[in-house]
């Protein structure tokens, strides 16, 4: 897919993909809380608020969703950024991405965009250095060449002291889930408490590291 081809049939695709997966969210009733899944249509405007002000450029922009569920964030970003990587720590819901995907293609085939291979999807700890070293042995992607890091809360504050020590300084921190009182991490300066518009996801972006 040509992706600086930001056109009428690629929102009408990432439309039908965010009410498919807007019909089955996950740990919005019940105990599985932990399993909470993004709002998609919230991000498809996060996602016009981003490419509206640069943050996201489709062909360089790199995107990492740390914990990523059953990969849904990841596909609806793949459509707008040069790599869409996920991690996710669970071995069932890791499992639950690739009966999505069967799905996905069989709803897209209907003369949608297709999913493209800029998307990976892996099993792990997104806290550990082992997992990174295998998205950078399937991608050649480092945390240093992330863009974006995204998180929908889960260790939210944990995500960010790692990426003080590990990420690259500019790069994004993309949190969903916050309505009103907003955390400042060490080391981020908070960009914008509202993308999106929906009082859900804020951005912070890595400071340069000042040396004293
Ligand atoms: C709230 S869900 C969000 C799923 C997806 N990102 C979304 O927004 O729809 C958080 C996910 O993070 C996973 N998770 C928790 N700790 C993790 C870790 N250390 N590494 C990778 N995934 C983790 C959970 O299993 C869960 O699937």
């Amino acid at each position: 897919m040509q992706k600086s081809r930001l056109s009428e049939d690629l929102w009408e695709t990432v439309s039908v993909l965010a009410r498919y997966f807007d019909g089955m969210k996950c740990g919005h009733v019940g105990s599985d809380g932990y399993r909470k899944t993004s709002d998609m249509r919230v991000l498809l405007d996060v996602v016009r608020d981003l490419l509206n002000c640069g943050v996201i450029d489709p062909d360089k922009t790199v995107f990492l969703d740390l914990g990523s569920g059953d990969g849904r964030v990841c596909m609806l970003m793949s459509y707008f950024c040069k790599w869409s990587i996920g991690v996710e720590l669970e071995d069932f819901i890791y499992e639950e991405y690739f009966q999505r995907r069967r799905e996905v293609d069989l709803l897209l085939s209907q003369g949608l965009l297709p999913l493209g291979n800029n998307l990976c999807i892996l099993n792990g700890d997104a806290l550990n250095d082992d997992t990174h070293r295998q998205v950078e042995s399937i991608t050649g992607i480092s945390l240093r060449d992330v863009d974006i890091f995204y998180t929908y809360i889960t260790l939210h504050d944990v995500y960010a002291d790692m990426l003080q020590k590990k990420a690259n300084p500019g790069s994004f921190y993309m949190v969903y889930g916050f309505s009103a009182i907003l955390p400042r991490y060490d080391g981020f300066t908070l960009l914008n408490p509202d993308v999106g518009g929906h009082r859900l996801v804020a951005l912070y972006r890595l400071n340069s590291k000042v040396k004293l």
